[in-house]
């Protein structure tokens, strides 16, 4: 066998989130968190409306009074709160090294700000931790993937209110403490890019309580910045030797064309997506962020000291999801290509059923551009692609199409570590179907394994191997040689 491109100790394995996951939404005294209240919606009345967010009060109370009687996907996700013996002997199975996976928020503190934690949620994730470790399977862990506790959103809307950070830091201490020989690898907020386009989503906000929806965000964020910086200090006094990264929905945005009004669209743009980890990894905020908070009268409400913490505390790694590229155009034009973040069409590229375009060598470019500006290991943490699988009449599934794009992705970071780039590892999303975070169907699969569920919630719940369940397994025992 040829030597391989990755390093030895290589972090091979899946990702997932609890919201997508557990299911069980009101057992073992967990309370609700914000993603339990997100409706399905078919695809033929949502269009091309990828939001999920939740505006108002008033909306929020009639999802309220739904008691459950509607189609909500993430209360029942894929039942791994029952089955995770069973799933994490499968990705076992695959040779997994590592599982990236969230504990929900609202498990622990089913209200967000109590003094006291939730023992059975804690519990649950012991359990959860000592099977991974039982196969040798280091769990990766994210704080928080969209699972803000809903009494947070109701009494302090959200991260707007600085008592969040005191909420969270209380949290996290509790979960290094409590599993501090489990856990080595954390990572703080899940696509802390996300509330500039769903407010809700990443930072609880319900956007009809505020004057000014821009200021609200930015201000959010700082809260988020500062109770990661906090995170991080406890996190390195509780568990030495552990690491813990960020975690940006990285995109990679390339001009339109050569013309320079393109590639200062691109650039800005870039630095749009940018500003999250120059924070993070810097350690303070990035000029360009001041000046545009200036030129759009949005003041950041700061305390004494924050800007100390921020500096003094930056995280050990950064990681990011990779799923699409972008394209910036200097003129006006439609952004009609993406999901959450908008760009114009890139005639290059092939696009998924979802219009997310396919871009294996953005991963490449996007690594190199990032090693070079911040210096720090980078983990890539979700990476697949959301498509129909069929099951064929004899139970195979022949997903050959997701064998094609991992193989080409894996590739690529394969020729980004030979032009020299640290990276830690790679997970990919949805390494068993799951609820789907955007449109929170069951039929946008990502998994290496099958879940027999329909976008109702019919369904038996069985596992089964896909094909790429064979081939990353290969890939894994390869370390990553044989594609
Ligand atoms: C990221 C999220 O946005 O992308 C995941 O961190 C999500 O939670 C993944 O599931 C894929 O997006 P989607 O909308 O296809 O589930």
């Amino acid at each position: 066998m040829k030597k391989s491109r990755f390093p030895e100790g290589f972090l091979w394995g899946g990702a997932t989130a609890a919201n997508q996951l557990e299911g069980a939404y009101n057992e073992g005294g967990k309370g609700l968190s914000i993603f339990d209240m997100v409706k399905f919606v078919p695809k033929e009345e949502r269009g091309n409306d990828f939001s999920m967010d939740v505006y108002s009060e008033k909306e929020l109370e009639e999802l309220l009074a739904d008691n459950g009687e509607g189609n909500f996907p993430k209360r029942r996700g894929i039942d791994f709160y029952h089955r995770y013996k069973e799933d994490i002997a499968l990705f076992a199975e695959m040779g997994f090294k590592t599982f990236r996976l969230s504990i929900s928020w609202p498990r622990i503190f089913p209200n967000g700000d109590e003094l006291e934690p939730n023992e059975e949620g804690l519990a649950f994730y012991d359990r959860v931790f000592d099977e991974l470790l039982k196969y040798g399977i280091e769990p990766l862990v994210t704080i928080s993937h969209y699972e803000i506790p809903l009494h947070l959103v109701q009494k302090y809307n959200g991260w707007t209110d600085r008592r969040l950070v005191d909420f969270f830091v209380h949290y996290a201490e509790t979960v290094f403490k409590r599993y501090k020989d489990k856990v080595k690898y954390w990572l703080t907020f899940n696509e802390i890019n996300i509330s500039t386009h769903s407010p809700y989503i990443g930072a609880g906000i319900l956007v009809d309580r505020v004057e000014n929806k821009e200021q609200a965000v930015y201000q959010a964020l700082h809260h988020q910045f500062v109770a990661s910086s906090r995170a991080v200090k406890a996190c390195h006094e509780i568990i030495p030797g552990a690491q813990i990264g960020c975690m940006l929905a990285r995109m990679e945005v390339y001009p339109e064309t050569c013309n320079p009004d393109d590639v200062l669209a691109a650039l800005e743009e870039d630095q749009k997506n940018l500003f999250f980890t120059d924070v993070q990894v810097r350690g303070y905020y990035p000029s360009y962020m001041l000046s545009y908070f200036e030129k759009n009268n949005i003041q950041i409400d700061m305390l004494p000291g924050d800007e100390e913490l921020l500096l003094q505390h930056p995280v050990d790694f950064l990681s990011f999801s990779y799923y699409m590229s972008m394209v910036a155009s200097g003129a006006d034009k439609e952004k009609e290509i993406g999901n959450f973040f908008m760009g114009v069409k890139n005639p290059y590229l092939e696009a998924s059923d979802w219009g997310w375009q396919i871009d294996p060598k953005g991963l490449r470019i996007t690594l190199k551009k990032m090693y070079d500006r911040y210096q720090v290991p980078l983990f890539i943490v979700e990476n697949g692609l959301g498509a129909y699988d069929q099951v064929e009449e004899d139970g195979s599934i022949n997903d050959d199409y997701r064998i094609d794009y991992m193989r080409a992705h894996i590739d690529q970071m394969g020729e980004a570590i030979q032009d020299g780039v640290e990276v830690m590892g790679y997970t990919s999303w949805g390494c068993i179907d799951l609820i789907s975070a955007s449109t929170s169907e069951m039929s946008k699969r990502y998994g290496f394994i099958y879940v027999d569920q329909d976008d109702y919630g019919n369904g038996t719940m069985e596992r089964r191997k896909k094909k790429s369940f064979e081939w990353y397994k290969k890939v894994i025992a390869t370390n990553g040689e044989e594609l």
